[in-house]
């Protein structure tokens, strides 16, 4: 498998350390102390790195005196947006931001928190998170109320987050306790936004494992996840489900099981699973879980115990163009792409409960475990409408072995998809020698703004996954380049590439709904806020705002795209 985090790893070196230096702790499976947890913690510090707390430890209230501040110049000129200046966009159009746990809310070991993998991974093997750890990142878990009055200020009529599985669970599993301090922060934050008139979108999974699960049986490696994580799920609909009506299950399922292949999961394989077939293992795993827990929140909502909403998961990944459209090889590599990436999630949810042919074709069932025909009845038709976390749209290349020979061997670095990824530059320039677009930082080398194919996209997607529900884009941001080389205020909040990617994939967004007549229903941006990147931690940044980790308050200041998305939804949102 191949994704844009396995990319990043390489980048940031961490390739090498695929073996881990420190054990995992035995699993906590009874009694749940407060020793045992405890004991978690000391296997996330026993690497000598121990957890550290911000300096605000105390919810800070909303700003009476609250202001944006002056407003920027304006620096894009109106004829770029002629096409598109008086189109709207339709009513009850979800606009909002998106954030996940693990990079905004800190507070790691407080409110009885139980660690999660990326705890365990990030102070266990430093480097891997850029020689930082998440324990603080932008300190959401006290600082939300103002984080909300900011966002606000953007008139966003929506806000993405993720739920900390090991927040609610700190054990994880299925009878082990609930953490009503855990949960007590979600229904803070949750009233916060609905105070603000601002609808909760929560995400019941962004990554973070508890940790305990990986101990005791490899977490997504391993069908009792599919039960465990029902538990959860079951938790938080019932919890929360009278106040969040628009729910995801998991982010970006791929970019997740491809996270098996690398440390720290790594130290998990037992009975043959390697680097190569791990992300395989979690695949089915993953689809299952999503599944039962749809059926048990339906069946929350039919027994009237909570409002009626809607569900889904956030998908991943993108249809390719091809290197050369004359060639047929290409052309097959784009399929390919298409249905090993996207399909291997959606096929089996959106049309018939089964992997796509050229999956099956590809990976075998001792790799990836078919499903039994009960599984296809709850898989299928399990999500309410589409998501998809959609950034770029790369280029496909057929590998110089050609499909064939690289689609027989497992061994083969290109497998499964066979597209040619040995250098980043076939992925990104076209035949022509012209990039796709103009690109991010080059420490996320997968992206760039290609805001010209996102009509491409939506048309693709919504043909090849129907939906009566429509389809929302979950997430869509940038990385300005060496924006963390930027020492002045003036310089970092003038983001202009991220600026003008947002405006751009707006405007195409506003052209696939009245032009190609696509039922696209939200947007939501990554991210209000510079975060904890994953393995480039602070130091890549998508945020539409600057934080400065040198004050003791974490100090935010707005950036130049703020006020432009700020002001294209002024224009085009109706009531
Ligand atoms: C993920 C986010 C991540 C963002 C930028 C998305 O794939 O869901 O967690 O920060 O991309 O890399």
């Amino acid at each position: 498998m191949w994704s844009k985090f396995l990319e990043a790893v390489i980048l940031s070196g961490c390739l090498t350390q695929l073996t881990h230096a420190q054990s995992l702790p035995a699993p906590v499976t009874s009694g749940y102390s407060q020793t045992d947890l405890d004991r978690l913690w000391q296997s996330v510090e026993q690497g000598g790195v121990p957890v550290v707390k911000a300096n605000v430890t105390r919810v800070l209230e909303p700003l009476a005196n609250f202001s944006v501040g002056p407003e920027p110049p304006r620096f894009r000129p109106a004829y770029l947006q002629a096409t598109t200046q008086n189109i709207e966009l339709p009513k009850g159009f979800l606009y909002g931001v998106s954030t996940a746990a693990t990079q905004v809310e800190g507070a790691v070991k407080e409110g009885g928190r139980g660690p999660s993998n990326w705890d365990w991974g990030c102070h266990n093997n430093i480097t891997v998170c850029n020689n930082e750890v998440p324990d603080v990142t932008v300190n959401e878990y006290y600082q939300y109320k103002q984080d909300i009055q900011r966002v606000k200020a953007m008139g966003v009529n929506a806000f993405s987050f993720s739920i900390a599985w090991a927040r609610i669970l700190p054990f994880g599993h299925r009878g082990s306790p609930v953490s009503e301090e855990g949960l007590q922060f979600y229904d803070n934050f949750i009233d916060e936004l609905l105070k603000n008139g601002i609808e909760p979108v929560a995400t019941l999974f962004h990554w973070d494992t508890p940790l305990n699960l990986m101990s005791q049986y490899g977490a997504f490696l391993n069908n009792s996840i599919v039960e465990d994580f029902d538990n959860y799920a079951s938790i938080a609909f019932q919890r929360y489900g009278k106040k969040v009506k628009t729910w995801f299950t998991f982010n970006e399922p791929h970019v997740y099981c491809d996270q098996y292949a690398a440390y720290p999961y790594n130290s998990l394989y037992t009975g043959g699973i390697n680097a190569t077939t791990a992300p395989y293992t979690c695949v089915p795993n993953l689809i299952k879980a999503h599944a039962v827990a749809v059926q048990t929140y339906r069946g929350l909502i039919s027994e009237g115990k909570i409002a009626k909403g809607k569900i889904a998961l956030k998908h991943d990944g993108q249809r390719p163009i091809p290197f050369d459209s004359n060639s047929a090889s290409d052309r097959e590599v784009v399929e390919r792409r298409a249905d090993i990436y996207i399909g291997i999630f959606s096929q089996p949810i959106y049309v018939d409960g089964n992997y796509p042919k050229r999956v099956l074709d590809t990976i075998p069932a001792s790799i990836l475990r078919r499903f039994t025909d009960d599984e296809k009845k709850i898989i299928k038709g399990s999500a309410d409408f589409y998501a998809i976390d959609s950034y770029a749209t790369i280029v496909a290349k057929t590998p110089p072995n050609g499909i064939e020979a690289c689609a027989s061997n497992v061994n083969d670095p290109n497998w499964p998809i066979c597209q040619d990824i040995s250098d980043n530059v076939s992925q990104y320039s076209t035949q022509s020698g012209w990039a796709v677009g103009a690109a991010a930082d080059p420490l996320s080398p997968w992206l760039a703004d290609t805001s010209q194919w996102l009509r491409y996209q939506l048309n693709w997607l919504t043909k090849t996954y129907p939906t009566p529900g429509g389809i929302y884009i979950s997430e869509f941001g940038f990385a300005e380049p060496y924006e963390y080389l930027r020492t002045e205020n003036y310089q970092l909040a003038w983001d202009e590439r991220r600026s003008n990617y947002l405006l751009d994939y707006l405007n195409a967004a506003l052209l696939a709904i009245h032009e190609d007549k696509i039922d696209l229903r939200g947007m939501l941006i990554w991210t209000p806020i510079d975060n904890f990147e994953w393995n480039l931690a602070t130091q890549q940044k998508f945020g539409l705002q600057h934080v400065n980790h040198s004050t003791p308050g974490l100090d935010r200041t707005y950036k130049l795209s703020f006020f432009q998305v700020r002001d294209f939804f002024k224009q085009h949102l109706v009531g």
